[in-house]
């Protein structure tokens, strides 16, 4: 018996849908991926990649983890950015966080939380950095919006400090870095402005208002 044989038959129906306005599509993406950009970003569930920017596959080359994490003791997310930077050579990384992060919460709880909280840790670091202006805000949902904002910035310079970042910079390959965040509220994105295209722009902790 096929379980959840529901998502095979919209996968069907999809299929169906996208050959019917390109026939040549699948062929196409079969013979190689041509992707521009590498999105990092968080896994939740409501802020699928491709969707929320109405892109078709094989645009985007997709690392998704709990808060959209950059670490650098992370071999998964490493790699991702050097077959990214190195053999797809994408010209944009996008840090994309978003608002009503459950990682950033549970990162900004006191609270136990298991094997998780191991990396949460970089949520809490990057909360450590800022607490002056965090704690400065009024309400607590200003507090978590904010350090949601802050974690994507933080994010953005560990992308930029990453040997495969800065090697691609000296041998003058075009590469941007970019922090953006979500609203699953009302599902748009906004840029945060942070646009980092030479070594000599990767901000220190602090960040403009
Ligand atoms: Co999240």
């Amino acid at each position: 018996m096929r379980v959840l044989k529901k998502i095979f038959d919209q996968n069907r129906e999809w299929a169906e849908k996208v050959k019917a306005s390109d026939p040549d599509f699948f062929l196409k993406l079969s013979e190689q991926q041509n992707p521009e950009y590498l999105w990092i970003g968080c896994s939740d569930s409501r802020v699928p990649a491709n969707q929320i920017v109405g892109m078709l596959p094989g645009t985007i080359f997709v690392h998704r983890n709990i808060a959209n994490v950059v670490a650098h003791t992370d071999l998964n997310c490493l790699s991702v950015i050097q077959f990214a930077v190195e053999i797809l050579q994408v010209k944009h990384i996008i840090v994309c966080g978003h608002y009503d992060c459950g990682g950033v919460r549970a990162a900004w709880e006191n609270k136990e939380h298991g094997l998780i909280d191991n990396w949460l840790q970089n949520i809490k670091d990057v909360q450590r950095f800022h607490k002056a202006r965090i704690d400065s805000l009024p309400s607590e949902k200003e507090k978590i919006d904010l350090l949601c904002e802050l974690n994507v910035m933080e994010q953005v310079v560990n992308v930029c400090h990453t040997t495969i970042v800065q090697t691609a910079w000296k041998i003058k390959q075009e590469l941007a870095v970019h922090g953006w965040i979500y609203s699953v509220q009302n599902g748009i994105l906004k840029d945060l402005n942070i646009c980092i295209t030479d070594p000599d722009e990767i901000p220190d902790t602090q960040y403009p208002e």
